[in-house]
């Protein structure tokens, strides 16, 4: 997937560490970037267990606790598992263990994906509404400040699996109406609720952060490999009109081809 290669950016850090901490302070820099003209930053989260260590790097130190405006961020997610909120499988449960209960941060800027109702499909249309009634709209799609991304070993990103009806959709119509959608996912034998790549891709920056030798792979694949979004999804996403930058430590990165000119 060499054109992707060229629209995005790629850095590589000699251990995870390294990676999350200048993540950390990235991060900050485009939350204060964009509060210089707007009264919020919106964001969204992604699951799995990548971002526990980029959560602790960004609630360590007091000092970036209390001096930031965390109150200024709406935090939303990328997708989630369709178990409780108080399941320690859900995105939600995670992020509230590593990252909001170590914030002040206002309950009500945390918008959660209601897996409390009984129809997944129900849930997902619900939060398409929340999103659209929270963030400013470009051409009818909202559109979040950053997205953080995750990388499965298969390839996949936010819950669009290889093969999975949202990545059917969006490859017949990338137009598609719908922002979020449920699939049942019969590997996983879980229901997921996801956004879309019409709405991800709508974001101004996009953060894939992936670190670890087994994602070496897909990495490799989705970067380099042959165009085949249908098997590795990840190659759907690309900001339209901002940044799409991936940031690999060395061992994800590690069977890029070309990774001598993505050095941090
Ligand atoms: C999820 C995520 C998913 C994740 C990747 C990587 O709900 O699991 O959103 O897309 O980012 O599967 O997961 P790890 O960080 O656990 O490797």
């Amino acid at each position: 997937m060499d054109i992707m290669t060229q629209r995005i950016k790629i850095q590589i850090f000699p251990n995870d560490q390294a990676l999350f901490q200048l993540a950390a302070t990235d991060f900050r820099a485009r939350v204060l970037k964009v509060l210089n003209n707007n009264p919020f930053f919106s964001l969204a989260l992604s699951g799995g267990n990548t971002p526990k260590s980029f959560f602790d790097v960004l609630t360590s130190q007091d000092r970036d606790i209390i001096n930031f405006p965390w109150n200024k961020i709406k935090f939303f997610f990328g997708d989630e598992r369709y178990v409780p909120a108080s399941s320690s499988q859900s995105n939600y449960h995670m992020a509230n263990q590593y990252l909001f209960s170590k914030l002040p941060i206002d309950p009500k800027n945390i918008f959660f994906i209601p897996t409390d109702l009984t129809d997944p499909n129900e849930a997902a249309l619900c939060y398409e509404q929340t999103i659209r009634s929270e963030l400013v709209c470009k051409n009818h799609v909202p559109c979040f400040d950053l997205i953080y991304l995750g990388l499965g070993d298969d390839g996949h990103t936010a819950s669009l699996m290889p093969s999975s009806k949202s990545v059917e959709h969006y490859l017949k119509d990338p137009k598609h109406e719908r922002l979020v959608e449920s699939e049942y996912i019969k590997n996983l034998k879980m229901y997921r609720v996801t956004m879309t790549p019409r709405v991800i891709n709508h974001a101004s920056n996009i953060i894939f952060l992936v670190t670890g030798s087994d994602k070496a792979p897909a990495v490799a694949e989705v970067l380099e490999g042959k165009e085949d979004p249908l098997r590795y999804p990840a190659q759907l996403i690309q900001s339209l009109d901002g940044e799409t930058i991936w940031y690999l430590d060395s061992f994800a990165a590690d069977k890029l081809k070309k990774k001598s000119s993505y050095e941090y």
